[in-house]
């Protein structure tokens, strides 16, 4: 069968990597992909802001399935498009996912369907908020509504902070359109939790759970990023913990979906934090997580076109996915600068010395090939994945191939999976 991907990042790399392992694919395209993805599929251009462009673009290619991986187009309603024209694609409706596209709307619906999540408040304007902060407790967290690629989020120390953070979305000049409108949270402590379900509308089926590093930082400091590192291994809970998540937070939400119109295909990213009451949700992404994606899809041992055609079958419930006990750990290497602005064009040495290093698979999340070299193209570079049969096995690894790697500017966390390691 013919594949088609849409992406250009590490997330897309690694969906890349395994869809060619299966059996069942003949011919893989991606749009628009990146360096490291030309050299296992047809990369093609295609503008993901541009729901006619990728309409397009499965005209001509007819695919037997797509699969998209970012939430752009995905809330542009890319697969509402596709499926209109008799095309198999992989992933949530454009109504479905308002989960991640309206954090106000995520809100409401956790709260309409009882599904454990932070107090929260709705403000339309920075009188609403003032009024709103009267009850809460610093910190604060303050987030806005729309999609902000990770930049939307601020954990302010204290009320005046958060009036100022709200205020700076309000005026759009912080994250655009997407800071119209804004919702306040207690802010919640303990481990953050990334946990992963494929669903069919109606069953799910967990993935291996992940854990991201947001911060730019060692010791999670400085700014939030898209995320600078993830690991999964089979103890970062325990079976019982995950049949509770599935019963308790993936289903719901799919059956609370279902019942309001909406069924939701694709996979359903649950962002969670692990506190002392119990799991609550942070946030929901309609997609793979990135850098989750890299570690999850090197640890899974099934077919992933079968999964992903259980999804759009509705044959979820006998979907049978597979994982290796090993830990997986991905760092990843970013440009100087990142998340602030960062220059590009910076000529990657080392990448077939990194790739020696023994169960080490380095996905290209922003790089451009010319000329038989690599150079950087974005702000997220690579994602050094490494896999072994012990966590600190697959870090030592992961560090090791990273340390085979140079490019100017390039910097990277050396605390990734640090804290479960000690554990
Ligand atoms: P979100 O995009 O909603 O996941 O927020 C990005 C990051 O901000 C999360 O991964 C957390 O690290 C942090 N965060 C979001 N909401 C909260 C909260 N209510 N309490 C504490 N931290 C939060
Ligand atoms: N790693 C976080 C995300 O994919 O949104």
């Amino acid at each position: 069968m013919n594949v088609l991907v849409l992406g250009s990042g590490g997330r897309e790399h690694a969906l890349v990597w395994k869809l060619r392992q299966s059996g069942r694919v003949s011919k893989l395209y991606c749009a628009p992909g990146n360096g490291g993805i030309a050299d296992q599929a047809e990369c093609l251009p295609a503008d993901l802001k541009s729901v006619e462009s990728m309409v397009a673009l499965g005209e001509r290619l007819q695919p037997d399935l797509t699969v998209v991986g970012p939430e752009l187009p995905l809330t542009l309603g890319v697969v509402d498009e596709f499926r209109r024209r008799g095309m198999r694609v992989f992933g949530p409706t454009k109504a479905a996912a308002r989960l991640e596209s309206s954090k106000s709307f995520a809100k409401e619906f956790l709260q309409r369907h009882r599904i454990p999540t932070a107090v929260y408040a709705i403000c339309d304007s920075i009188e609403e908020v003032r009024d709103a902060l009267g009850h809460f407790h610093a910190p604060v967290v303050v987030k806005a509504d729309g999609l902000a690629a990770g930049k939307g989020v601020v954990i302010a120390a204290n009320k005046e902070e958060a009036a100022s953070a709200a205020a700076e979305m309000f005026s759009g000049k912080m994250v655009g359109a997407a800071g119209a409108r804004v919702v306040l949270e207690e802010c919640l402590q303990g481990d953050e939790l990334s946990f992963l379900v494929i669903s069919d509308g109606e069953q799910v089926a967990p993935l291996v759970a992940a854990q991201d590093h947001k911060r730019v930082a060692d010791g999670d400091t400085g700014p939030n990023t898209g995320g600078m590192g993830a690991y999964s291994t089979a103890d970062i809970i325990d079976a019982q913990m995950r049949d509770w998540l599935v019963n308790h937070i993936a289903r719901p939400v799919v059956a609370g979906m279902k019942a309001e119109g909406a069924e939701y295909t694709g996979v359903l990213y649950c962002g969670l934090m692990m506190t002392a009451k119990g799991p609550m949700v942070l946030e929901f992404n309609c997609r793979f997580g990135d850098p989750e994606t890299q570690p999850i899809l090197m640890k899974m041992e099934s077919d992933l076109v079968e999964a992903l055609e259980a999804a759009i079958d509705g044959r979820m419930g006998e979907a049978d996915l597979r994982w290796s006990s090993d830990a997986a750990v991905c760092v990843v290497m970013a440009s100087g600068g990142y998340p602030g602005t960062f220059a590009v064009g910076k000529w990657i040495q080392g990448l077939e010395n990194a790739a020696t290093v023994e169960g080490v698979k380095v996905f290209h999340a922003g790089t451009a090939k010319r000329d038989g070299n690599f150079y950087s193209s974005g702000g997220r570079v690579l994602g050094v994945t490494a896999r072994a049969a012990s966590l600190e096995r697959a870090v030592a690894r992961a560090y090791e191939a990273c340390g085979k790697i140079a490019f100017d500017g390039m910097h990277y966390r050396k605390d990734i999976a640090g804290r479960a390691v000690r554990r």
